[in-house]
């Protein structure tokens, strides 16, 4: 097998400073959490960023280098205006909004691809620094758009796979950015550039025709530059083995039965806190459920955890106020002395709460306004041995292609969503447990190991 190299804006770990004392701490998100584990199998290297470090003496530095070296991870650092321009700025305040249709997000003036650019050659140079004849490199996601392009610059016949982890949006919102060209020509570097979805691949055929005039044939193939790109489709998942052995767990059973009540049923939203998550919407369907089913009063309860994200840009914080508020005024409308209708967590939960959760909920809410795949959709049924419990899942998720049982939604009727969950409530057991084995069967059969497996014969196919 040859040696794979991952490259991605943040590494699978974050270094948080304890006291002057460096920990790395799992990072938040799909892609860190999907490709843990192929990459501990493949032997390869991480490279990307580890979060931000400053103001700590020789030492700490010296024990971070070894605890990432460790992990076989490969820092790449961002002083603070990169970080500011690059990652808070263009990534998260304009690609971000944009692979989100979110065009009423963009700010009114966008400065600082120079930037951009310039943090995505130092990418690409550190895999050029690691790079052995024969690996095989792998970029992902929005942030690294260039990199494909600055690589091959750097390694003319380098193997280098894209992955697109969020939506390709759709063209007319894509031209909207000025930058439009030269970021799909940064994307043409590689050998293989994959999506999630058949309509992300189809908005990216659409912008290379108009943008470029050129054509993928039927397989996919794209001429350029004297050499072949090609497109692919290769939805990304979960490893629902591991999900599965891990929610079995005799600490997983007892926090289980904790969370679990007789006298109500549980809901259950667990999301990083991002505007794409359609967290407000999710909670005014719980507030329409209770007003028109008054029934559920004092028997239904939200547990909502909403992981911190990108806390320093605007929008993530006005999403956290707007949440606080919603959650404050539901619970203040409905609450009784005895229960309230919406338990809300702002922060991490560790990984045996977050299984027992799965494990407890009667229903799952997974609602994003856009999601490029979304993995909860998935983890959930892979968590759900007892082959029970009903997911929710919007249209507009990624993951919704292929996981037809569940109860989808369109997540702006917030009406259809109340209905749904109200729906999902009353579901017969038996129709639940049909719905739950097609859901796990799908999960089981195209996991994480067939995503990497078929994205990297594709790669080598190309070869
Ligand atoms: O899964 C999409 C994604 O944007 C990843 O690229 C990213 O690592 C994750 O969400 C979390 O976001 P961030 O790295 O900005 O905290």
């Amino acid at each position: 097998m040859r040696r794979l190299l991952i490259v991605s804006n943040r590494l699978p770990v974050t270094v948080r400073v304890d006291r002057g004392r460096p920990t790395v701490q799992q990072s938040a998100g799909g892609l860190a959490t999907g490709l843990t584990g192929p990459h501990e199998r493949s032997g390869g290297l991480w490279i990307g960023w580890p979060g931000r470090i400053d103001g700590l003496d020789d030492a700490a530095y010296a024990d971070i280098d070894r605890q990432l070296a460790a992990l076989r991870t490969v820092p790449v650092s961002l002083d603070a205006h990169e970080e500011e321009i690059f990652y808070e700025r263009i990534s998260n305040e304009v690609l971000w909004p944009i692979c989100h249709d979110r065009v009423d997000r963009l700010p009114l003036r966008v400065e600082g691809w120079d930037v951009y650019e310039s943090v995505n050659a130092r990418y690409a140079d550190a895999v050029a620094e690691q790079y052995r004849s024969g690996d095989v490199v792998w970029v992902h996601d929005y942030q690294l758009l260039r990199v494909p392009a600055l690589l091959r610059q750097r390694i003319p016949d380098a193997r280098i796979g894209f992955f697109l982890h969020v939506a390709f949006p759709n063209p007319e919102i894509f031209f909207t950015l000025p930058m439009r060209q030269w970021l799909v020509e940064g994307m043409l570097g590689a050998d293989l550039i994959g999506f999630h979805t058949r309509r992300y691949q189809g908005h990216f055929r659409a912008a290379l025709r108009r943008l470029l005039g050129i054509e993928a044939d039927a397989d996919g193939v794209i001429p350029w530059k004297g050499r072949t790109v090609r497109l692919g489709v290769f939805p990304m998942s979960v490893d629902a083995a591991d999900f599965a052995q891990r929610a079995a767990a005799h600490d997983v059973d007892a926090k289980v039965l904790e969370y679990r009540d007789a006298r109500q049923r549980l809901l259950v939203g667990i999301d990083r806190l991002d505007y794409s998550k359609g967290i407000p919407r999710r909670l005014l369907a719980i507030q329409q459920l209770l007003t028109r089913h008054p029934e559920w009063r004092e028997r239904v309860r939200l547990v909502q955890v909403a992981v911190p994200s990108r806390a320093r840009v605007g929008a993530y914080r006005r999403i956290r106020r707007e949440v606080d508020a919603l959650v404050g005024q539901i619970n203040g409308e409905f609450a009784s002395p005895t229960w309230s209708p919406i338990q809300y967590l702002y922060r991490s939960i560790p990984s045996d709460v977050m299984l027992a959760l799965y494990r407890a909920a009667d229903v799952m809410l997974v609602t994003p306004l856009r999601d490029g795949m979304n993995l909860v959709a998935k983890e959930f049924p892979a968590s759900r041995i007892d082959e029970d419990g009903v997911l929710v899942l919007s249209e507009f998720a990624g993951a919704a292609d292929e996981l037809g049982e569940a109860l989808i939604v369109n997540p702006y009727d917030v009406d259809g969503t109340a209905d749904a969950i109200h729906r999902a409530l009353i579901m017969p057991g038996a129709e639940r447990r049909q719905r739950m084995r097609a859901l796990r069967a799908t999960v089981f059969r195209y996991d994480v190991h067939h995503w990497v497996r078929t994205y990297l014969e594709a790669l080598d196919a190309g070869a």
